[in-house]
């Protein structure tokens, strides 16, 4: 099938290339000329493991293009996916000038009929906003004869497992509207996602609103877990209980389950921050508080402070004769993505203290330097007391503590022996639970985890 991608960011750069793996041919627009650069260069902007191979080998094989010409783009598809940024406004809700941008340019240039996908996560209905501006560029062109459909199709990709994600979904949902073009289009989508569903029927077909919500109220639902594990985690501390202990042994009910329980440094990201803001701002203009959502924002928040009050709380709220180090900048392992990272929190307190701090992660240092330039714009001399290490190892060199922010493979198995003699003093805050605090101790390492401090 012929495909256009409209935003060849996260979601549609790993759309588009798996897309064409699968055989379609794909054409993929963005207005950002420096990305489109980059990849017809044969590289690709974002870090995503497997992501170049599939994106190369498409390439090569003619069946993945890349441009920013909108009419072309528009002229090529039969199946024009939107998949543009929807970042938080100022009062938390989407924003969806960039989807809007993008329906307008389907509306002013198509010639035949189109299956319109919203791939971005927007809003309860926001496929009615689409297809009243692609209606209207087609009324003023005196076209309003030519047929489309607005699909919803929400991604529930991970960054840093994208690719596997995209090619081994859990499920793919499905909106359409119950009219004669939807069933059209419902068909489309059916034929495209075909080889997805061979061995085991993923698709949920549903009304498009629905397909809409059950995109946030997915991601509700993982952070809701995460904010309830480190509530508790919080309280384990206090009570002299084991958080890891706690989690295997709820987990085990297969009504709850193992995973999205790791209590941490608070979620970060692109997207539980914003969709958890956006959907309580639905709510709100609803007429409705969502007060557990709510909820789980503010603990989120305050989680985000947890190590840095440890680090506090040892060492006391002057740091200017203290040096940490900091394993892991991004929000999460195998990315660069910086958005919400907890490290970025856990950075401002310590500088602003007075801290010294080197720093290491694998690939995302170069987005720290870019992110922490905002971050301090209002103070910038403080960035000369971070900097940046080559090896775990070389960062913790004369450190007072070591704090671990993200868990990269790298960090799970230090030499202990190796860690006690390079230190100044041997202390670990572990913000992302890595270690056994037993065994910690047992080493003669000063431990602190979150939610760890059971009593035996
Ligand atoms: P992104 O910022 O990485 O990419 C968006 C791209 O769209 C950018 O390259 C931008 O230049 C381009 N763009 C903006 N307006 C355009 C226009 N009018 N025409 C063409 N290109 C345009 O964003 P992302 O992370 O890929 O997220 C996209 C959407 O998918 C968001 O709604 C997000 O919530 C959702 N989502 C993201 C993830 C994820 O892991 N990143 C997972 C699931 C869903
Ligand atoms: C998340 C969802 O997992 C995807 O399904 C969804 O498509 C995506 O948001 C989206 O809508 O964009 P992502 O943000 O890439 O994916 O990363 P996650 O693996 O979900 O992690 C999010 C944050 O939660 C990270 O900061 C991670 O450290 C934290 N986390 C995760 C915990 O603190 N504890 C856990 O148990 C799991």
């Amino acid at each position: 099938m012929n495909v256009s991608i409209i935003g060849t960011g996260y979601v549609g750069l790993v759309t588009g290339a798996c897309l064409a793996d699968i055989g379609n041919h794909v054409f993929c627009l963005d207005v950002d000329p420096r990305k489109i650069a980059i990849l017809k260069d044969g590289g690709i902007p974002i870090y995503e493991p497997g992501l170049e191979g599939v994106v190369q080998s498409n390439v090569e094989a003619g069946r993945l293009d890349f441009s920013t010409d909108i009419q072309a783009s528009v002229a090529h598809g039969d199946i024009q996916f939107i998949a543009v940024g929807t970042p938080p406004d100022e009062d938390g809700s989407a924003d969806l000038q960039y989807v809007l941008a993008a329906a307008r340019n389907i509306g002013r240039y198509m010639e035949s009929f189109k299956v319109v996908v919203d791939k971005s996560t927007v809003p309860v209905g926001t496929a009615d906003k689409v297809t009243a501006v692609i209606q209207e560029e087609l009324d003023k062109r005196g076209r309003g004869d030519l047929g489309f459909s607005v699909v919803s199709n929400p991604e529930f990709l991970k960054e840093g497992a994208a690719v596997d994600d995209f090619m081994r979904p859990d499920r793919i949902v499905i909106g359409v509207s119950g009219d004669d073009n939807g069933r059209r289009a419902l068909a489309s989508m059916r034929e495209l996602y075909a080889p997805f569903n061979r061995n085991h029927e993923r698709t949920r077909v549903m009304d498009v609103r629905s397909a809409e919500f059950t995109k946030y109220a997915a991601n509700a639902m993982l952070a809701t877990r995460i904010s309830f594990m480190n509530e508790l985690a919080n309280l384990a501390d206090r009570v002299g209980a084991d958080i890891e202990a706690v989690r295997q042994g709820i987990g085990s009910d297969p009504r709850i389950g193992y995973s999205f329980l790791y209590a941490g440094t608070g979620y970060g990201g692109s997207c539980f921050p914003k969709d958890i803001q956006a959907l309580t701002r639905i709510a709100r203009e609803n007429g409705q508080t969502l007060r557990v959502l709510e909820s789980v924002e503010a603990v989120n928040d305050e989680q985000k402070t947890v190590l840095t009050d440890k680090v506090f709380a040892r060492f006391g709220k002057d740091l200017s004769q203290h040096c940490f180090a900091l394993w892991g900048l991004a929000f999460k392992p195998n990315t660069d993505d910086m958005r919400e990272a907890p490290s970025r929190v856990v950075i401002s307190a310590l500088l602003r203290a007075g801290a010294r701090i080197v720093a290491h992660d694998p690939i995302a240092v170069e987005e720290t330097r870019r992110v922490l330039a905002l971050d301090f714009a209002d103070a910038p001399q403080l960035l000369d007391r971070i900097s940046y290490a080559k090896s775990p190892m070389a960062a913790v060199e004369g450190a007072d503590a070591l704090i671990i922010v993200t868990e990269w493979k790298a960090y799970r198995s230090p030499n202990l022996e190796r860690l006690k003699t390079t230190m100044k003093s041997p202390v670990v805050f572990d913000g992302r639970n890595l270690y056994e605090p037993a065994i910690m101790t047992s080493a003669g390492v000063i431990y602190h985890g979150i939610g760890r401090n059971s009593l035996h």
